[in-house]
């Protein structure tokens, strides 16, 4: 399903909150919005579901105005996934996660094998985890209750309003690696609302950056590091390039498409690779922190399995910072 706001404005008393905001999500596309807190992000998230009405302007879920489709009927479209999770304390997991099947009543048989394949998905075995109660949960395993929650009645759109902010940075990680893992067999179209930066080019197809209600940019990670706006430029930090390198890997510098798996989120040291040499789908940035260690200008470049790919050379780094190649 698409998503789209048309010229969409909202002022709480004085103050505009969203100020005609126009952008489109593409199906199976994960949109992230980011920016300073207070600009609007989360307003903008409410009014796909009408949690907030827009004062002027639209919105459309499937090219329909969702002022026109019965909020509960839109909502089982939309899974939603908040900071705070909100999971019912007095429920069991098992219990949180069934909850909209119910709603929907479905069959007792399918509601139990939904729930134990999404708790499996989300990487909490439903022998261990179906009935514990949400108190008993580390803030991790909650966020992976509140994402199994969510994908319940399997709805085409999935918002989620900084899911991930309440963890430490190494859960976040893990649950970030994760949900990468589930989008890409699930192909859900997403808006991912966050603050954080990192998060922001690891996890976006799109990063849409608001300032004070209004769309600052819209742009592929690669591209928005590139973006010569003094407020993007300023937002996005002195460490850009850096950033840049974080997002691209080492074989699709050298012109393999090997994409970033779990040894590219392991924050480098354990490649796994011998001396001398690099893993295709290590990010650029792991490459380079290698090269700096080593005192290398360029290391062999392995698959993960050990066969040699090609050489990455410092060349190739300068060439994928700067962006003159394409990311
Ligand atoms: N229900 C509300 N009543 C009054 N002001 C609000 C309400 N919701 C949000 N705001 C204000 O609108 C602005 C944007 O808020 P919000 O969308 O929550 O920002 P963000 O999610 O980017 O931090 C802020 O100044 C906030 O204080
Ligand atoms: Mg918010």
């Amino acid at each position: 399903m698409t998503l789209e706001w048309q010229n969409a404005c909202k002022t709480f008393t004085d103050k505009k909150a969203v100020d005609n905001l126009s952008l489109e999500v593409s199906e199976g596309e994960l949109l992230v919005l980011i920016g300073p807190s207070g600009c609007g992000k989360t307003t903008s998230l409410k009014m796909i579901n009408r949690l907030v009405q827009p004062d002027s302007g639209a919105v459309f879920v499937n090219g329909r105005d969702v002022s026109e489709v019965p909020a509960t009927e839109l909502r089982r479209h939309i899974g939603y996934v908040i900071q705070q999770v909100g999971l019912f304390p007095h429920m069991s997991v098992a219990d949180n996660v069934a909850a909209v099947p119910r709603l929907l009543k479905w069959e007792k048989d399918r509601i139990d094998d939904r729930v134990k394949e999404l708790l499996n998905l989300v990487g909490l075995p439903a022998d261990e985890f179906a009935d514990a109660w949400p108190s008993r949960l580390s803030g991790g395993e909650a966020q992976r209750v509140g994402v199994a929650r969510a994908l319940a009645a399997d709805p085409p759109i999935l918002l989620m309003d900084e899911p991930f902010g309440a963890v430490d940075p190494l859960t976040r990680e893990v649950l970030q690696r994760e949900f990468l893992r589930i989008q890409s067999t699930l192909g859900k179209t997403v808006v991912f609302v966050t603050h954080d930066l990192d998060e922001a080019i690891r996890l976006g197809d799109r990063i849409a950056v608001m300032n004070e209600g209004r769309l600052a940019a819209v742009a592929a990670p690669g591209e928005l590091l590139l973006n010569a706006d003094p407020f993007i430029r300023d937002f996005t930090g002195e460490d850009r390039a850096l950033r840049r390198l974080a997002r691209l890997s080492v074989g699709a510098a050298i012109g393999e498409a090997t994409p970033i798996t779990a040894a590219g989120f392991s924050g480098g040291g354990e490649s796994g690779a011998p001396a001398g040499s690099v893993r295709t789908d290590a990010t650029l940035k792991e490459a380079l922190s290698m090269m700096l260690e080593a005192g290398e200008t360029s290391l062999e470049a392995v698959s993960p399995a050990g066969r040699r790919i090609g050489k990455l050379t410092m060349e190739d780094l300068l060439e994928s910072a700067a962006g003159t190649e394409a990311s």
